[in-house]
């Protein structure tokens, strides 16, 4: 259904170079394995660091920009084409097309005119079902057929190299050869495993598993890159032989490969299946309820080993595909109703992205979804990157803003932090988890009590599950307090967007924490509460009227909400407005909303309107969505078209970036944000509309 779908709407709004087509869109960077915060494989296509998007030729990269070696070589006739990569000597087949679901990467690719390869990269998204969305691995299915009506004989390569198991090229790899249970698979790990520690955001611990189905024509090797490659080069098959001599990553760069013969293929496809993931049995070490502990990856709790989860998540390729497949759609079809084709652009681009921030862990009784703040400090459990990607988390499972709140829950009420106002984050690295015992976490008092509010209220609004304000009331009110002390005259503090600085009396942060004190009243109510809910929301409309005077320039022509009260010139997103809604809390009138529908328009850029008068030249895309789901159809449509259109011209090349300059599309000079999950939040529109069908 998508994909026929998108074979005829999407193709008429594809950007098409000289060779490829590219649908629905040209990413900054095409996901290819991107899973987990440490599995996070990318191919750069923008013009700054990227080839445009052409598998052939170019290495695949982590988030970071560090080379990933990942390689894929055809045989036809006994000629020899690169697919996948840049192996030295070896020339490009040609790639025809390019298009991207919200789980899929699917590339084809032509090999001198007589066979077409269409190589789908599947990084499963199962919101619903925590044992498969638990398991860090990804798929590559490659499916070959003759293209000139004539039998061709065809053997097809892949390998990894060493590069996966470090970010240090350094350290001495191992590696192992198996068969279990009709999967073959390479292994791979840094000798001197280093638990819990990262080298440029990369894993310093755990197994990196390849594997395919073992079958006749398989054949394997562990060696030198070019003692690998150039054997099926020549033969069309591998030895099947292993190195042994384990060495650093880049002493002779060994990889691990498959040499594959097809035999003789015509017009019908011929397909063959590759897994590639990480496991890692600990996977956290968090302080939570029972003092600091160590917390096993998620999948350990539905299978005995790292065998076990390999070789089930190979042979679930048709569940897991049509699983995904069904998310697909149902992102593509809610998208495109919602706001047309340029959505779809934005949704299905931001979906693998922001889940890959997060890890499941724990055990089956007792589970959470940590998060990594990714690029832009690598803290655990931002509270401020949670709220911005919540809307994909509400949109697909609501169970998932519970699994990602409880950490914070837990550590706070058991007396680990010391301030009144609710923690910024869980640790300052991920994966450690080991929270601010001292209280020295980054401050967003306002911003952070706010945020907790209105997520809870919004899943409780989604799960009805009442205990859970029950469980944590008393905190909930302690924040609260604070929110009734600040929220009118915010103190000179952070909000969400530290980059931009520190400022008092914020419009935009002053009505996130009011609004969340009408919240607060909500969740009071549904406790029966009834004297707290009372008096929550007499402060909150107190507040809201008096707030109207102080953050609005009405005066001006056309009037907005200011920067910071009293400075009548200044603008800036106000995107918390967003939560009035998305709450049901009706607090702000509707005049406000139509100030900021009209205001927007005449203040844009090419590609969007900048986040505020401070720094007129960059915006951020999730709040840019957040005004747009509540802005008038003309103007959700001025952020939308910018957006998508930025997506498509933009020279970035990491991973959809959530900061770039309005003018040219580039990063703002010193300040490269990449494959944060805050692109969760371009689902903002969904979830609004989610609601209003009743969907919840
Ligand atoms: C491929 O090479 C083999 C062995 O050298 C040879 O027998 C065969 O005819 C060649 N096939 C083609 C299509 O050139
Ligand atoms: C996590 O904490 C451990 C000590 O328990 C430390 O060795 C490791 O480097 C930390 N990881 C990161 C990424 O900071
Ligand atoms: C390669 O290593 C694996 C695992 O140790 C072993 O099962 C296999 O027989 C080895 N292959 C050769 C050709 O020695
Ligand atoms: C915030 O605004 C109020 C009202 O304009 C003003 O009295 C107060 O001094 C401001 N606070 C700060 C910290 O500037
Ligand atoms: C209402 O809230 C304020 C501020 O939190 C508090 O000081 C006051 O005691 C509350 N009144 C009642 C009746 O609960
Ligand atoms: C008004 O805003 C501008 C920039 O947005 C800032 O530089 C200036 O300090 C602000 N003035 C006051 C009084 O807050």
């Amino acid at each position: 259904m998508h994909i026929s779908f998108l074979a005829t709407l999407g193709y008429l709004l594809s950007v098409t170079s000289a060779q490829s087509i590219f649908t629905p869109a040209r990413p900054p960077s095409l996901p290819l394995a991107v899973k987990s915060p440490y599995l996070s494989t990318w191919f750069p296509a923008g013009s700054d660091g990227g080839n445009g998007g052409y598998l052939p030729g170019q290495w695949p990269r982590f988030y970071t920009g560090q080379v990933l070696g990942w390689t894929g070589l055809v045989r036809v006739d006994n000629e020899t084409f690169t697919w996948m990569g840049a192996p030295k000597g070896i020339p490009l087949a040609n790639q025809k097309s390019y298009e991207y679901t919200s789980s899929k990467s699917i590339f084809t690719i032509e090999a001198n005119k007589k066979v077409s390869l269409k190589v789908t990269f599947l990084s499963p998204l199962t919101p619903k079902d925590l044992k498969r969305q638990s398991l860090t691995f990804s798929y590559m299915n490659v499916e070959v057929l003759s293209l000139d009506g004539a039998e061709h004989s065809v053997q097809i390569y892949t390998d990894i190299s060493a590069e996966w198991v470090s970010g240090d090229v350094d350290v001495t790899a191992q590696w192992d050869f198996g068969l279990m249970n009709d999967v073959v698979y390479h292994k791979l790990s840094r000798q001197n495993q280093q638990k819990f520690s990262e080298f440029n955001d990369r894993a310093e611990w755990g197994n990196f598993y390849y594997a395919t189905t073992a079958q006749n024509g398989v054949t394997y090797q562990s060696g030198a890159d070019d003692d690998v490659r150039g054997a099926f080069v020549t033969d069309g098959k591998l030895p099947s032989s292993n190195d042994t001599n384990f060495r650093a990553i880049n002493d002779r760069w060994p990889v691990f490969g498959y040499g594959i013969s097809l035999g003789s293929v015509g017009a019908s496809p011929v397909s063959t299946l590759f897994s590639l993931g990480l496991c890692q049995d600990e996977a956290i070490q968090f302080l939570g309820a029972d003092g600091l502990a160590i917390l096993p990856s998620l999948w350990k709790s539905y299978f005995a080993d790292d065998l076990a989860a390999l070789t089930f998540f190979h042979k679930d390729y048709p569940e897991s595909s049509k699983l995904s497949s069904d998310l697909d759609d149902r992102i593509s079809k809610d998208s495109i109703a919602a706001a047309g084709q340029d959505y779809a652009i934005l949704t299905t681009l931001a979906a693998r992205q922001a889940f890959a921030a997060t890890q499941l862990v724990g055990t089956g009784d007792k589970h959470y979804l940590f998060l990594k703040e990714i690029s832009s400090n690598g803290n655990t459990q931002t509270v401020d990157v949670i709220y911005p990607a919540s809307p994909i988390f509400f949109y697909t499972n609501p169970d998932l803003i519970k699994l990602l709140l409880d950490p914070h829950f837990e550590n706070q009420e058991s007396g680990h932090y010391p301030n009144k106002w609710a923690t910024h984050d869980l640790g300052k690295h991920y994966p450690n988890a080991t929270g601010h015992p001292t209280g020295d976490d980054e401050p967003m008092p306002l911003e952070e009590c706010s945020n907790n509010i209105i997520m809870v209220l919004a899943y409780v609004q989604r799960s009805g599950d009442t205990d859970y304000i029950k469980q944590h009331y008393t905190i909930l009110r302690q924040w609260a307090e604070y929110l009734v002390e600040d929220s009118l005259f915010p103190a000179e503090q952070l909000s969400t967007d530290d980059f931009a600085g520190h400022l008092a009396n914020q419009t935009n942060l002053a009505l996130k924490g009011i609004i969340a004190i009408e919240a607060m009243s909500q969740l009071s109510s549904l406790i029966n509460k009834a004297s707290n809910a009372q008096n929550y929301t007499k402060i909150a409309h107190d507040y809201i009227t008096k707030w109207q005077t102080l953050g609005l320039n009405t005066a001006d022509d056309p009037p907005h909400a200011v920067l910071n009260y009293g400075n009548t010139s200044t603008w800036g997103l106000l995107y918390n407005l967003y939560n009035d809604k998305l709450l049901n809390t009706n607090l702000v009138p509707q005049s406000v909303y139509n100030i900021q529908s009209g205001f927007y328009p005449t203040v844009k850029e090419n590609y969007g309107v900048p986040l505020d008068t401070r720094n007129r030249y960059y915006t951020k895309s999730d709040w840019e969505l957040f005004c747009a789901a509540i802005a008038s159809e003309k103007t959700r449509d001025m952020f939308i078209n910018d957006l998508a259109r930025w997506v498509n011209e933009t020279p970035t090349s990491r991973p959809f970036t959530d900061l770039y300059q309005t003018s040219d599309g580039s990063f703002p000079p010193g300040l490269e944000f990449k494959a944060r999950p805050a692109v969760g939040g371009l689902f903002s529109l969904l979830l609004l509309e989610q609601g209003k069908s009743g969907r919840l």
